[in-house]
C-alpha cells in the first residue's frame, strides 16, 4: 500500500498548529476522558501527537494506512497500551469497542469510501459505543473558505486528497442509523467535535 503521507508526516502537526493554532488539538481532546479506562478503536490517528499528554491511559487498537504516520504514533504514544496496526481497519483485531475515534479522517475519503468506511465501523460497535467524530465542516466565512481551498489544493498535491469539498457526515451517519448525542464547535462551526451512537430503534445492517 502506497504511503500517501510520507512527504508530510514529520511536519504534519507543526503545519496544523501554524495554520490553526490550538483549535484542532482542542477539538480532538475536548470530549476525551482519560481518567476512564476504555477499549478504543482509533482509525487514522496520524502521528498521535495530540494524545501524548494522556498516552499512558490509552488502550485498544490504533490503525493507520500511512507507515510514516504509524511509526511516529508508535514513538509519540510509546507509554500507551495501544496495539498499533498498519493497514485498513477492515479486519479488526477485536470488537466491542467503547469508543471509536475518527479525527480528521472522514474528510480525506470520497463519498463512496466514506459510506463503506462507516459501514465497517458500524459492524464493530456495540449499542453503547460512542463514535467520536472531529473534523472540518463547511466553512462559515470568506476567510475560512480561502484557507480551506488552499489547504485542499495542498493536500491534493501532497497526499492525492480526493475531494474539493467537505463530506456531509451528518447525512451519512444518520442514514446508516447513528444519532448525534453531543457537539462542541470552534471557529463558528467550521471545526466540530461530535459524539454519535447507534439509534436505539435502528435495525441492524442487512449486508
Ligand atoms: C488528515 S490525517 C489526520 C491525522 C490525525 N487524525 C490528526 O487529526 O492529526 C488523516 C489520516 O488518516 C489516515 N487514514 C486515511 N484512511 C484510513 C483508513 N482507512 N484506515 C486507517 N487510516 C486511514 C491517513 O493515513 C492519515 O494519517
Amino acid at each position: 500500500m502506497k504511503d500517501l503521507y510520507s512527504s508530510i508526516a514529520s511536519s504534519y502537526s507543526s503545519l496544523a498548529k501554524l495554520v490553526f493554532g490550538q483549535a484542532l488539538s482542542q477539538a480532538k481532546v475536548f470530549f476525551i476522558e482519560p481518567s476512564i479506562s476504555k477499549n478504543l478503536l482509533i482509525i487514522g490517528g496520524g502521528d498521535g501527537v495530540d494524545y501524548q499528554d494522556f498516552s499512558a491511559q490509552l488502550q485498544g487498537d490504533y490503525w493507520e494506512i500511512s507507515s510514516s504516520m504509524l511509526d511516529l504514533a508508535k514513538q509519540n504514544l510509546e507509554q500507551s497500551a495501544l496495539a498499533f496496526h498498519l493497514g485498513d481497519f477492515g479486519q479488526p483485531k477485536k470488537s466491542g469497542y467503547d469508543e471509536v475515534w475518527l479525527h480528521f479522517v472522514l474528510d480525506t475519503l470520497s463519498d463512496l469510501e466514506l459510506v463503506s468506511f462507516l459501514k465497517k465501523v458500524k459492524a464493530l460497535v456495540k449499542p453503547d459505543t460512542l463514535i467520536h467524530l472531529v473534523d472540518f465542516f463547511p466553512p462559515q466565512t470568506l476567510r475560512q473558505r480561502v484557507i480551506q481551498f488552499a489547504m485542499m489544493q495542498f493536500f491534493r498535491i501532497a497526499t492525492s486528497h480526493p475531494r474539493n469539498d467537505i463530506p456531509d457526515y451528518e447525512q451519512h451517519l444518520d442514514s446508516l442509523g447513528f444519532e448525534k448525542v453531543k457537539e462542541k464547535t470552534w471557529k463558528n462551526g467550521w471545526i466540530r467535535s461530535q459524539m454519535w451512537k447507534i439509534k436505539d430503534t435502528f435495525p441492524p445492517l442487512s449486508e
